[in-house]
């Protein structure tokens, strides 16, 4: 795809693009939003160098894809910012967010379109995060399991995550969001289909017993992880990662305990998944 207000130089054929020549602190015209919106519908993660954010200017580049979303375990979100999720690591860590493979929070029932995280302080090595499209996922499929997984619905659950594994401390008395979505998701702008589980939040298969569920789902767990649907981004301080949680996975590497790393999310509402065949 040709682009005249921004460079895009791809990581990997199927997934991850580096953009550059674009100043995301400063309000996108229309053609350079296009362009990055297109980038990011071309290789699913995109990823931006040497930016610097305020909080507002964050929000301000999220709010140009859509509404944001506040998470619904987020204790840590800077004052003022319900929006912005703290993603941070560091020598009394017992836990990172994101060290699952996961779409952000598919236990939703409108899951979120896209997160963009904002990393500021880096370990010195390691905390990469890595990426697998979904559409590979669904492509290379034998054609017989594909049309088995078409017709699926699957249970995506935040309680075993936000309260059992995460187990936060003012969690009493509060409900986590649980839906079900299909298990091959259309995308909305592209057409494309994607494999929409993961092992973060998916609980089971509505309509097969707990055995045939957990074989099923951890067969296409093991697939979703086929090294060749990833991309592997290496931070710097301030970079930039914005990627697609309708076509892609990914799972923050925590490599580098015990070392810090910080940074920011914000997260952009999405629709109701859905398939069509
Ligand atoms: C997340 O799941 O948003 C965290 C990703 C990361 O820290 O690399």
């Amino acid at each position: 795809m040709p682009y005249q207000t921004i460079e895009v130089k791809k990581l990997t054929p199927r997934i991850g693009a580096e953009i550059s020549g674009v100043d995301l602190s400063r309000p996108l015209g229309n053609q350079q939003f296009q362009e990055v919106h297109d980038a990011l519908m071309e290789n699913l993660v995109i990823f931006f160098r040497d930016q610097k954010l305020t909080h507002d200017q964050h929000k301000a580049f999220g709010n140009k894809f859509g509404e944001l979303h506040i998470h619904p375990s987020s204790t840590h979100a800077p004052e003022g910012h319900p929006e912005i999720l703290t993603i941070h690591a560091d020598e009394n860590s017992k836990h990172v967010a994101g060290e699952e493979w996961h779409s952000d929070v598919s236990c939703d029932p409108d899951p979120p379109m896209g997160s963009i995280l904002y990393l500021t302080e880096i370990p010195p090595e390691g905390g990469d995060t890595l990426f697998a499209s979904m559409y590979a996922a669904y492509d290379k499929l034998s054609p017989p399991i594909q049309r088995l997984v078409e017709g699926l619905t699957a249970i995506h659950d935040g309680e075993p995550v936000y309260r059992g594994r995460f187990g936060h401390r003012d969690a009493r008395g509060k409900e986590f969001p649980r839906a079900e979505h299909p298990v091959v998701r259309t995308h909305p702008v592209t057409g494309k289909k994607a494999l929409f589980v993961n092992r973060n939040f998916t609980t089971g298969i509505k309509g097969l017993s707990r055995l045939e569920g957990d074989a099923l789902l951890e067969m296409l767990y093991r697939h979703c992880e086929t090294p060749e649907f990833q991309c592997r981004f290496r931070w710097q301080p301030n970079s930039i990662a914005f990627w697609d949680n309708r076509s892609v996975q990914h799972h923050a590497m925590w490599d580098y305990f015990p070392q810090a790393r910080h940074g920011y999310r914000v997260t952009i509402k999405g629709d109701r998944p859905f398939y069509r065949a």
